[in-house]
């Protein structure tokens, strides 16, 4: 039988000198890092780099320092600021999940405790008792799936292999330093066991890992063929006024809810017509991939010459295209030379709208 309780003890001493520095972190050993900061940092994570993240988060607690701030915050302006990292209905719950500890006064310091809060499941739940409460509990991402598929040399593809996966990390997770633990396999996945090419050589725990015992390390774990996913159609209308842009919150519920937009069709064949009647041209087609489906946005462009069914105009010089999710910004990016090229097709005078920065 191997004595698995010496990996925990290598992949520490391992952190303890090649730690990632990141800001939501302390330094190994250092003890508990703050429940906000921890629980920011994971939301915005799922799913999305450390690279990408890091701006972000500094962002963000520059602007609300605590949880405190955080939950006394307008809907509006969170929203704009989390605008381009996705996932909207995420970025909803943290509001109402911030809103929730500052009522409560502070973060629960258990892993069920935090998971009955608003947009935290079993991950974020685990990594926050672990890495801010130093609760003994398994935290499972990406990288520490594929660091234990290897270790174990489990075959199973993904997901199916999930609960092996859990289990099996459960059983390396140490009653000391777990959040350091937690953080260590996702470093070792992060920059040492690496999808396709893992740098086994440079590897603190190699004398442990049955998948390079065998030669299958860079195959694991395996993962089950992805289904296609089915491409919708819709329309977004980008309709400019004097110095102004027509655009619109979107509705709370459904995709890119509560989010900052152009006025568009339903991406569900469901069909709307233009907010306002105009010349409407054509000027591109912008495709966006979602969770379960991929999206071919047909964008059109006019100069408004009659008042808005639908939305409001914002003046170009308070519109921040920063404040929009990923797939306006594309659009905007099209229709943006519109502002500065093409001449008032309404026989409008005057100089056409500068293109903001
Ligand atoms: N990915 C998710 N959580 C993380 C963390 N705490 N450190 C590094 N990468 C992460």
């Amino acid at each position: 039988m191997r004595d698995l309780r010496v990996i925990p003890t290598e992949l520490l001493a391992w952190y303890d000198r090649h730690a990632r520095v990141l800001p939501w972190r302390v330094p190994p050993g250092q003890g508990r890092a703050d429940p906000y900061r921890v629980w920011l940092s994971e939301v915005m994570l799922q799913q999305t780099t450390v690279a990408a993240v890091k701006a972000y988060f500094e962002r963000f607690t520059s602007l609300w320092p605590t949880v405190h701030d955080l939950a006394a915050a307008g809907d509006a302006q969170v929203m704009a600021e989390w605008a381009g990292l996705g996932y909207y209905a995420r970025a909803r719950n943290l509001i109402a999940c911030a809103r929730a500890v500052a009522a409560m006064g502070a973060f629960p310091d258990t892993r069920e405790g935090l998971a009955s809060l608003p947009g935290i499941g079993a991950y974020t739940s685990a990594a926050i008792a672990a890495i801010a409460f130093d609760r003994p509990e398994t935290v499972v991402d990406g990288n520490v799936e594929r660091v234990t598929a290897r270790l174990f040399a489990v075959e199973t593809p993904l997901p199916a292999a999930k609960p092996e996966l859990v289990a099996l990390a459960a059983g390396l997770t140490p009653a000391e330093r777990p959040g350091d633990f937690a953080q260590a396999m996702m470093d070792l996945g992060a920059t040492i066991c690496t999808p396709r090419s893992p740098a086994c050589g440079i590897c603190p725990i190699i004398g442990h890992c049955a998948a390079r015992a065998q030669g299958i390390a860079a195959d694991l774990p395996r993962k089950a063929p992805k289904k296609a996913k089915p491409l919708r159609r819709g329309t977004v209308w980008i309709g400019f006024a004097e110095n102004a842009v027509l655009v619109e919150t979107r509705p709370e519920k459904g995709l890119l809810g509560g989010t900052l937009a152009f006025p568009s069709t339903g991406w569900d064949g469901s069909q709307l017509p233009p907010p306002a009647p105009a010349d409407w041209q054509e000027i591109g087609l912008v495709r966006h991939v979602f969770t379960h489906f991929a999206l071919d946005l047909t964008v059109m462009a006019a100069r408004l010459t009659a008042a808005p069914e639908r939305g409001s105009l914002a003046p170009l010089s308070e519109f921040r295209p920063a404040a929009l999710p990923g797939l306006m910004r594309k659009a905007w990016a099209l229709a943006r030379p519109e502002t500065t090229a093409r001449p008032a097709t309404s026989g409008r005078r005057g100089r056409p709208p500068r293109s903001p920065s």
